[in-house]
């Protein structure tokens, strides 16, 4: 079977470990020259650090595949498009951009400083548009030059957290549901120029979740972060055109489709809110709860 991403370039960020890293090996097997793009800070964004970078880069070329790697930091204007131009400069085109770098800034509402608020709103949100904006834009100008489809594909990277909601993360779960907004929109628009936009929900064991409860080696194992890229890797290849504006959860044992906000009980609108409030009641009462809604009724 020929491989999936033949002679393709593809743009991972946050390539330097974890999911991302994974998302790069399984590009490159599958034929695809990989700009590998890590700021290589730590877990909560801080530092810097190319090191980890080129190690993946190294390991793609050494299997027999071509690699570069790109420092810039994601949420960047000007950095996000020196890595777009990068790839293009280096390879002759972009045809992937699978945009995953990430950190963590957990904290309660209540305690969440605003500089907590503001750095995982910027890396995940606007690391996700900038890199998505310069590439669209690359993509428009081939759409025209050629007048055939761009053939391009964006794969962004949500989370449950987003998605259903987890405590301790309104900072990350409001960008990631952020960046399933941004998908589905971002897919609407950029159809007609030929590229498709969709978002994995991974589940992993990496440096970002190992601490959060004690797992076994079966477990750990089931969450190895090369499970999530299968699903990543077809949604970036040619075959995978017609998919786009999908959020799939991928890993942990687990491949699933989401499903996303639907209109649930409907009435007519009511002027008097004493008079609507029995009704809203009786209509959130027949509907399915948000996930993570049981046991949040008041005593
Ligand atoms: N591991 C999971 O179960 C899980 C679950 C849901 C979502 N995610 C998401 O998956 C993605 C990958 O997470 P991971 O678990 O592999 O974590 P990770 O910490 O192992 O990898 C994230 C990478 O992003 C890089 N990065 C951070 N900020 C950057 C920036 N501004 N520019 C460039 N690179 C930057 C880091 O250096 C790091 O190498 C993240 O977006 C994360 O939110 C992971």
């Amino acid at each position: 079977m020929a491989n999936l991403c033949e002679g393709r370039v593809a743009i991972v960020t946050g390539a330097a470990r974890g999911v991302g890293k994974e998302n790069a090996l399984l590009l490159a097997k599958e034929g695809a020259k990989v700009v590998v793009n890590d700021l290589g800070g730590a877990v909560d964004g801080t530092g810097a650090d190319t090191t980890p970078a080129q190690v993946v880069a190294n390991e793609i070329i050494a299997g027999g595949g071509e690699a570069v790697v790109n420092g810039d930091d994601v949420s960047s204007w000007d950095g996000a498009k020196n890595m777009i131009d990068q790839a293009i400069d280096t390879y002759g085109s972009l045809d992937i951009l699978v945009n995953n770098a990430g950190i963590l800034r957990d904290r309660m509402l209540v305690n969440m400083t605003e500089e907590e608020w503001d750095s995982v709103i910027q890396v995940h949100l606007k690391g996700t548009f900038a890199p998505s904006r310069h590439a669209a834009a690359y993509w428009r100008q081939k759409n025209k030059d050629t007048g055939e489809p761009a053939n391009g594909r964006i794969v962004n990277t949500t989370s449950t957290s987003g998605i259903y909601g987890n405590m301790g993360q309104t900072n990350y779960g409001a960008a990631k549901a952020g960046i399933a907004a941004f998908t589905i929109i971002a897919a609407r628009e950029l159809r007609r120029i030929g590229v498709t936009v969709n978002a994995i929900s991974p589940s992993a064991y990496t440096r970002m979740t190992e601490g959060l409860r004690e797992m076994t080696e079966e477990e750990i194992a089931v969450r190895a972060p090369s499970w999530v890229s299968p699903a990543v890797v077809y949604l970036c290849s040619q075959e995978a055109e017609d998919l786009t504006g999908r959020i799939i959860q991928a890993g942990g044992g687990m491949v699933a489709v989401c499903e996303g906000w639907r209109r649930g009980a409907e009435m007519d609108q009511m002027a008097d809110p004493s008079e609507l409030g029995p009704h809203l009641r009786k209509m959130c009462e027949s509907v399915r709860k948000n996930s993570g809604m049981d046991g949040m009724e008041l005593d």
